[in-house]
């Protein structure tokens, strides 16, 4: 697909940690669109990623941000229009992160200091990303904003834990914001609904693949891969899609309208 959907537009792509990441199929397809990228990734996680190989293979900067920090998120804004040469057009926040998950806390069992952390590093960043963004006046008019999500903030998915919650209100957030960036200066804000996808933060997940089958089993289209996932989101940051907003779009093939699939039983 080679459309020059985003030319002239500037984006900040966050999350890209290695070439499984969401973020990273994005960042490929937003340049093949004809955007002007800068790529932001937390310290460590460039530290031990390959965000800054991404940003050679591309040939654009890589600016260090924890996105749970306003300081950080100020600089990164500032620093990407300079580079940029002028307002963001577009973002991709790609950032998730539970350390409950990571230790393997039950939801029945959660540590509430890691739950914050996850609601903060999974959830609160995008409020912190928008509102410093809402300060600095840094959005372009009717720029995208898309953050990405899972179904488990609408339907029990047992083992993805203190992360439904976080994407909850992470879709809360991008709803309520969305009204405000709207009525500002027409700028969108949506989430996507993405498929399980095979990711350093999806395999994480306790019973990932177990999940990942099952949700392919059930959609028609089957699981929605990081490349389609990516031009969904180049969709979304392009001028033919700028009377949505506030706005859970499920990019699933199909899973969330299912009920039951008495075919993907009798496959197995
Ligand atoms: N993989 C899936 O099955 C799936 C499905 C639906 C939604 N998502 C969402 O997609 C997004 C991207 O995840 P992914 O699956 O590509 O995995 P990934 O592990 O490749 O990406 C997660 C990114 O979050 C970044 N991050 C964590 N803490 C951060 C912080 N404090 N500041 C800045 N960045 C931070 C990591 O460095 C990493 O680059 C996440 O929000 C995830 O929940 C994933």
């Amino acid at each position: 697909m080679d459309y020059p959907l985003l030319k002239d537009k500037r984006g900040i792509i966050f999350g890209a940690l290695d070439e499984k990441s969401i973020a990273w199929q994005v960042a490929l397809s937003a340049q093949k669109a004809g955007a002007k990228i800068v790529l932001t990734n937390a310290p460590v996680a460039i530290r031990m990623g390959k965000t800054k190989q991404l940003s050679e293979q591309l040939d654009t900067i890589l600016i260090a941000a924890d996105a749970t920090k306003t300081e950080d998120l100020n600089d990164l804004l500032i620093k990407s229009i300079e580079y940029l040469d002028g307002k963001i057009d577009f973002i991709l926040h790609a950032v998730g992160m539970s350390p409950n998950i990571r230790k393997k806390r039950e939801y029945t069992d959660l540590d509430y200091k890691y739950f914050q952390q996850t609601i903060d590093v999974s959830a609160l960043s995008f409020h912190k990303l928008l509102q410093t963004a809402w300060q600095l006046d840094a959005l372009s008019p009717q720029a995208s904003v898309v953050a990405l999500s899972y179904i488990a903030a609408q339907k029990v998915i047992p083992g993805y834990g203190d992360m439904a919650d976080a994407k909850t209100v992470l879709e809360s957030i991008a709803r309520n914001f969305g009204y405000y960036y709207g009525k500002k200066n027409g700028t969108r804000i949506n989430t996507v609904s993405q498929s399980p996808t095979v990711t350093t933060a999806g395999s994480g997940i306790d019973g990932f693949q177990s999940f990942y089958d099952y949700a392919h089993q059930m959609s028609p289209l089957g699981n929605a891969d990081a490349e389609s996932c990516a031009n969904f989101c180049v969709m979304l940051f392009s001028d033919y899609t700028k009377m949505i907003t506030m706005q859970n779009l499920y990019h699933d093939g199909g899973f969330s309208k299912m009920g039951m699939n008495i075919d993907s039983l009798s496959n197995e």
